[in-house]
């Protein structure tokens, strides 16, 4: 199990590690109720597909325990965040095990437990590769902040380390939100994995310097296609890694693949407010009133992407045909 924990639940509260205030505070918020946890998704106390997947499912627990009724708890945190996948994926799995009766606080623990498990199996296939010391370029946060165990794509990548393939991360700042710069770069520290940390837009010049091994990234909903929506600014990654042919690996567990997605258009990309592009903790570093345009995640079509990497193994392209054996 990974030591840093970006929620766990004792004693009918879910603590939340608060990641608006990383790296600076280490503070857990106390989900008390369902609302709490549809509030600790919205506002990004909590992040990253899986997580939001996993703490959903405490929620939904909690709102029947609370009186609420299965659509009532299920719309509350379906209408949360439109993007990542994960979160349907584990209202859809609550709601069929308390149609069989079961134990709901048993199975959020069984979907966390298995998300951990997922990671390690992910790592290692990521692992294998690659070989050789090498430098790769990481975008957004896929860590233990963004799932329960040691992350996707970072998850590779403290593999990578642990097998001694890893010169230093190249670790994208991750515009607006500063996922990269803020917990990307403290999950590294913490591991003690070297990484330097570069403004996005630098990230398809020094690829073409050719000092990257290879890009990986997580995501928030891949199509049966294999288009695959990530974090804003992982197309561009992709696109420098075709040009100069570096390999462009997506690593996320077969929870993260819509089949009900056909293609991209199928996939609701999340607006947020324009404030977070506007502002910088608090204060404003473009003229007040000036309009924005706040694109949580973008596609990367199919074709950009080299791999898929999943807890029940690799995929190729093309993704329509070899994605379809990781359908249940
Ligand atoms: O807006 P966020 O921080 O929730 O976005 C997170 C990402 O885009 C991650 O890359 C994705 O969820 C995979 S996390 C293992």
């Amino acid at each position: 199990m990974s030591e840093l924990k970006s929620f766990f639940f004792e004693k009918d509260t879910l603590f939340i590690l608060d990641q608006r205030k990383l790296p600076f505070e280490e503070v857990y918020f106390d989900a008390k109720n369902i609302k709490d946890v549809a509030y600790a998704i919205k506002e990004m106390l909590v992040r990253g597909a899986p997580a939001i997947g996993c703490v959903a499912a405490y929620g939904f627990m909690m709102g029947i325990k609370e009186g609420l009724s299965v659509d009532e708890s299920y719309s509350i945190l379906y209408h949360t965040r439109p993007t990542a996948v994960n979160l349907v994926w584990a209202l859809d799995r609550m709601k069929k095990a308390y149609a069989q009766g079961k134990d709901l606080l048993q199975e959020a623990k069984k979907i966390e437990q298995e998300d951990v498990e997922t990671n390690l199996k992910m790592a290692k296939h990521g692992a294998s590769l690659i070989a050789g010391k090498s430098v790769v370029l990481t975008h957004c946060n896929t860590g233990a902040l963004a799932t329960a165990g040691i992350g996707t794509a970072l998850g590779v990548i403290k593999e990578l380390h642990k097998q001694d393939k890893i010169d230093y991360v190249l670790v994208d700042e991750t515009r607006p939100y500063l996922q990269g710069a803020r917990l990307t770069a403290f999950e590294l520290l913490k591991a003690n994995i070297p990484y330097k940390i570069i403004v996005d837009s630098s990230a398809p010049f020094i690829i073409s310097k050719g000092i990257v091994k290879a890009v990986f990234v997580g995501a928030d909903r891949i199509a049966s296609n294999g288009d695959t929506a990530n974090k804003i600014g992982t197309f561009m990654l992709s696109l420098a890694c075709k040009a100069y042919n570096v390999p462009f690996y997506v690593v996320a567990p077969t929870s993260t693949i819509d089949f009900n997605a056909k293609s991209f258009e199928d996939i609701p990309i999340e607006e947020r407010k324009k404030e977070e592009v506007l502002t910088c903790k608090g204060t404003f570093i473009a003229p007040e009133n000036s309009d924005a345009i706040n694109y949580s995640f973008d596609i990367t079509p199919a074709q950009n992407i080299s791999a898929i990497i999943t807890e029940k193994g690799v995929a190729y392209y093309p993704y329509k045909e070899s994605l379809q054996r990781f359908k249940e």
